[in-house]
């Protein structure tokens, strides 16, 4: 069986790689691998991981540089040869070794009024969207997001501006503003049409390239700035 050489982040943002030694094995995910060195190599390694199946978002790293979902990565796609590179994601605090502080990452989404606010109480009628309403296709195309702060790591006016939202409070943001039901929605765009929400973008595409849900976090921003300037002209903000 032949071997991969892992070079893996150890300790802070002033760490250091480490290089270990991994079997090589079929279908092997870059998570199988981390898993690998810490059961049977290094059990202080710290990373983070909950479903393996790409549902919970927990378990982002960058690996050879860049930010992907380690659980449905597969080996064979990223190796370079036989080496592997495992860290932590970029723009976010390193807590230790490939865990990252995501407290940032999700104060943005709720800066970004990313909470559904409704209006009905629990005796009130169920609403009812259409699912061929015009508002709910647009929702549909960015909700099946799971937080897994890819796009965030990816994008570069985060890493110049920590203010900026991002992509993926943006996205859920957009999301927002196409629920009928929503009743918050001048508080929201007013929330996006800062300094540091949507016009801050600079459409550089790297958010919808690395998304994993093969979602596109530019396109939702793109119509989070038309909806501001349309609410602006209607003297709404
Ligand atoms: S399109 Fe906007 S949010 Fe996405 S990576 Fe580029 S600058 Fe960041
Ligand atoms: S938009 Fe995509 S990359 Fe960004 S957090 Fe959601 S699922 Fe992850
Ligand atoms: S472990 Fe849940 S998405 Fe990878």
């Amino acid at each position: 069986m032949s071997a991969l050489r892992v070079r893996v982040w150890r300790g802070g943002a002033d760490g250091a790689f480490r290089e270990y030694e991994v079997p090589r094995r079929e279908s092997q995910t870059v998570l199988d691998v981390v898993t690998h060195v810490q059961r049977h190599l290094d059990p202080t390694l710290a990373y983070r991981y909950s479903c393996r199946v790409g549902m919970c978002g927990s378990c982002a790293m960058t690996v050879n540089g860049a930010p992907r979902w380690t659980c449905r990565t597969h080996v064979d796609k990223v190796a370079r040869g036989e080496r592997l590179e495992i860290a932590p994601l970029r723009n976010l605090p390193v807590i230790r070794d490939l865990v990252t502080d995501m407290r940032e990452f999700f104060d943005k989404w709720a800066r970004a009024q990313g909470q559904f606010r409704g209006e009905r109480g629990r005796r009130d009628d169920v609403a009812r969207v259409s699912p061929d309403s015009a508002k709910r296709r647009l929702a549909d195309v960015g909700i099946e997001c799971i937080g897994c702060a890819v796009c965030y790591s990816a994008c570069d006016v985060v890493a110049w501006s920590p203010q900026y939202l991002g992509p993926a409070a943006l996205n859920r943001a957009w999301t927002l503003v196409n629920d009928e039901r929503d009743a918050a929605q001048a508080a929201r765009l007013r929330a996006v049409a800062g300094d540091a929400g949507c016009h801050a973008c600079h459409t550089h595409m790297s958010c919808t390239e690395r998304c994993p849900k093969g979602l596109s976090p530019t396109a939702g921003i793109a119509g989070l700035k038309r909806a501001v300037a349309v609410a602006a002209l209607k003297g709404e903000l």
